[in-house]
């Protein structure tokens, strides 16, 4: 199954790689002591430029359940590329690490890494694509649906780097996959491209639209913070542009919604009500849980 060599954007795997995570981080989850050596002797750096609470916790734990070892670099000495450059973060880490985990501003930091890197490089976020993220989440959708290529999925509010992933992952999936976004947050149009023509190669299909309507009879919908990390819009200002777009239990009876994602950190009562995620349709925080799983599944096919 394994014969990629980094994680940037799921947009690089194919259907059978994507499938091939999903059923080992299925597995790591259920017998977790069968791979609790995969990792032994291993070293993986974690480099957050951002802040981060289920990444960071989710890879140091899930690295030391696979019997490696895990070292955090936050940017206490300064920012990657102002103390010494992105190439040589690169070029000094790929001598003593296995791996390279990177939360980061640019997703041009991680193609530098890439570039530099003898080992493998994973994206742990950027301004682009969350592609653990992802797949935590399908992971998740998959504990509901037996069939991930019969599943409607509905993104609502700001369209972002978790809406990259969702899209691009979901149509490889050959899901349907929409993004509803208020006027002027729709997800970058080269993405949507990219989206499109993978959903026609996989029998899926991608639906950009401002109007919640459209998503009446999807089965899952995700929310997201309306501002991202890295923007510095105060969150109350923009609460009138995205307030039609908050999941609430309004929404979910319209719609005829099954079940809701959040990839938190949540904002309550605003793009989410707590009723929906404390309520019994909320899968939320096995999504949180699978993180670890879905990252350890990467880890194993990327290092053993
Ligand atoms: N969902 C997610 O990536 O959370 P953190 O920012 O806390 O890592
Ligand atoms: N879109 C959010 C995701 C946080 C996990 C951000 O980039 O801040």
């Amino acid at each position: 199954m394994s014969d990629f060599k980094h994680l940037l954007s799921l947009q690089d795997l194919t259907q059978e790689q994507i499938l091939g995570l999903l059923e080992l981080a299925a597995k790591i989850k259920k017998t977790p002591a069968d791979y609790g050596q995969t990792l032994a002797g291993k070293s993986v750096v974690t480099l957050f430029e951002k802040p981060s609470l289920r990444t960071r916790v989710t890879f140091d734990i899930g690295i030391n359940r696979l019997g490696g070892h895990a070292v955090y670099l936050d940017q206490q000495n300064g920012a990657m590329g102002e103390r010494e450059s992105v190439k040589d973060f690169a070029s000094n880490i790929t001598r003593w690490a296995d791996a390279i985990v990177a939360r980061v501003f640019s997703h041009k930091t991680l193609q530098t890494l890439r570039e530099h890197s003898s080992v493998p490089i994973i994206n742990s976020l950027c301004d682009l694509y969350h592609p653990c993220q992802g797949l935590a989440d399908f992971q998740t959708i998959a504990e509901h649906y037996s069939d991930l290529s019969k599943v409607k999925l509905a993104y609502l509010g700001d369209g972002n780097n978790v809406t990259h992933s969702l899209l691009l992952g979901g149509a490889i999936l050959g899901m349907e996959v929409a993004a509803v976004c208020p006027l002027g947050s729709s997800p970058d149009a080269q993405v949507v491209q990219k989206a499109n023509q993978l959903a026609k190669a996989h029998g899926g299909k991608i639906v950009v639209t401002n109007t919640v309507e459209d998503i009446k009879g999807y089965d899952v919908v995700y929310g997201d913070t309306w501002v991202s990390m890295g923007d510095d819009t105060p969150l109350q200002s923009v609460k009138d542009k995205f307030m039609a777009y908050q999941i609430n239990q309004n929404l979910m009876q319209q719609c005829g919604i099954n079940h809701v994602l959040h990839c938190q950190p949540a904002h309550r009562e605003l793009e989410i009500t707590s009723e929906v995620m404390d309520g019994p349709q909320s899968l939320i925080f096995d999504q949180a849980e699978n993180r670890m799983h879905a990252q350890n599944a990467v880890l194993v096919s990327l290092l053993s």
